[in-house]
């Protein structure tokens, strides 16, 4: 029954926003319409939610920690974490009527303190287990926001589907995965516990390899409820069938899906200094065609959508590129641009 749901979407022809518009004047809101999680996410360096999380909280019902949560934030020493981060998120989540967090990430091979990955490899063992174990611990701390998940490991594998070669892979091969997701296992089941990677939309080797070590995690006795594919794509690309083919290839094993950090570039090849009409009305038909695919996923295994950032100028894309982009449903003054409206007209259909 479920193959069939899909691949009905693919040879439906996508009926996209056929009006071209210049803004998205519905009163309607993201949160009202959707009948999963929308989220998106803070970057406390850029700003606080004490002075945009009203805006957060009328179109989004969950947060991600973007950076608050990466351990260059939170490991202050070999013995000290300060997951503080954690509960202001949650505190002032639920001030902006926010009702969900979504932990961002625990293991990752970036933004780590600069000593880390010097460290021996029993002493890098002793380390995640300890920061692992205090972690969740200190989900326990707030009831404030609920926890929906946690993206216990990120990127965790290479294009070509082999493992990557971090220092955590390095140090113990693939038991850190085995460690930390047996932690993490220990909460309550409705915490659900993803695997979470870019590209797995796009590159079918890449995303096979990432099912097969969540299959053999599962396999070592440990809980992995769900892939994050991140969904950093493009006006251009990968296509909707390309897409479709890959979420139907996660529905078929059985693991529940977030489209964990979700923008579309307007200009990736560094063309535009500006967001044109044209621009702007083809990265709507595109939000349109994904948000349209998440409506196809079962029930049971949809966990949301995140957007990766609350409003273009908070977007990771121009700063990391050193290039224009708007890559966002929310505009530079926090409007609603013609991709929000055509969110709303997918979650309508
Ligand atoms: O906190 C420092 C600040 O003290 C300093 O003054 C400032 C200027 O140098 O930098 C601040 O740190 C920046 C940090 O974001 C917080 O804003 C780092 O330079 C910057 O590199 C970092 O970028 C983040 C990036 O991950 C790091 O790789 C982006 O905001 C964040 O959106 C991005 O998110 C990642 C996901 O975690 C994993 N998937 C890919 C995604 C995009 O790279």
């Amino acid at each position: 029954m479920r193959k069939e749901l899909l691949i009905l979407f693919l040879l439906l022809p996508i009926a996209c926003q056929k009006e071209t518009i210049s803004v998205c004047d519905s009163e309607k809101k993201l949160r009202d319409v959707a009948d999963f999680r929308v989220g998106t996410t803070f970057d406390q360096f850029r700003g606080s939610l004490y002075l945009y999380g009203e805006v957060v909280g009328e179109h989004f019902n969950r947060i991600s920690s973007e950076n608050a949560l990466k351990m260059d934030r939170t490991v202050l020493s070999y013995s000290e974490f300060d997951f503080f981060p954690y509960a202001s998120l949650s505190r002032e989540g639920k001030f902006n009527k926010l009702q969900a967090i979504h932990i961002h990430p625990v293991i990752w091979h970036k933004q780590v303190p600069k000593w880390l990955p010097d460290l021996p490899a029993d002493s890098l063992e002793s380390f995640l287990k300890n920061y692992c174990t205090k972690f969740r611990e200190y989900l326990g701390y707030t009831d404030l926001l609920v926890v929906d998940g946690i993206d216990v490991v990120n990127e965790a594998l290479n294009e070509d589907g082999s493992m990557r070669q971090s220092f955590w892979y390095q140090a113990m091969g693939k038991d850190f995965l085995t460690l930390a997701y047996k932690e993490f296992s220990k909460l309550d089941p409705a915490i659900k516990l993803f695997y979470n990677d870019y590209n797995l939309e796009s590159n079918p080797v890449k995303l096979d390899a990432a099912l097969d070590l969540c299959d053999w995690l599962r396999e070592q006795g440990v809980r992995v409820d769900g892939i994050g594919m991140q969904m950093h794509i493009t006006i251009h690309e990968p296509s909707i069938s390309d897409m479709a083919a890959a979420v139907q290839k996660i529905i078929d094993r059985g693991y529940m899906i977030h489209f964990s950090e979700l923008d579309i570039s307007l200009n990736p090849y560094g063309k535009y200094d500006t967001a044109t009409p044209e621009l702007l009305n083809k990265q709507a038909e595109r939000y349109y065609e994904v948000f349209r695919l998440y409506q196809e996923i079962p029930k049971d295994l949809q966990y949301g959508i995140t957007v990766w950032g609350l409003a273009d100028p908070y977007s990771w894309i121009p700063d990391t590129y050193a290039r224009f982009d708007a890559p966002l449903i929310l505009g530079e003054s926090f409007e609603p641009k013609p991709a929000y409206c055509s969110c709303l007209n997918a979650l309508e259909k």
